[in-house]
């Protein structure tokens, strides 16, 4: 699997390119096609970046991710 460093990912916030990945558990998913994460912010959260500790905070599972493509691994 492709591997991404956090440097590459940090870029992918919606901000610096239009690209929105996120980290969970070691895997990065693609979620530009979400109308929730347009722009990289989720209810105060921000994309390009391992949110796994985060999604405690979420009103909802990981179930969220399974529409989304796996990219590739983080390292
Ligand atoms: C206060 C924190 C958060 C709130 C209020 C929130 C709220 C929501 C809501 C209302 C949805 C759509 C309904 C649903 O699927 O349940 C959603 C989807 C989603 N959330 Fe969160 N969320 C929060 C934090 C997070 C965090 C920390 C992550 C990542 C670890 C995350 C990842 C996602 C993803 C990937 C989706 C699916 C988007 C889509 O289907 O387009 N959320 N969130």
């Amino acid at each position: 699997m492709t591997e991404i460093t956090r440097s590459q990912l940090a870029l992918r916030n919606g901000r610096d390119k239009e690209t929105v990945w996120i980290a969970y558990k070691g895997e990065v998913y693609d979620v530009t096609a979400s109308r929730l994460w347009r722009t990289g912010n989720h209810y105060e959260h921000w994309a390009g970046q391992d949110l796994t500790d985060e999604l405690k905070d979420a009103p909802h599972t990981a179930e969220v991710f399974r529409k989304f493509k796996v990219i590739g691994k983080l390292v």
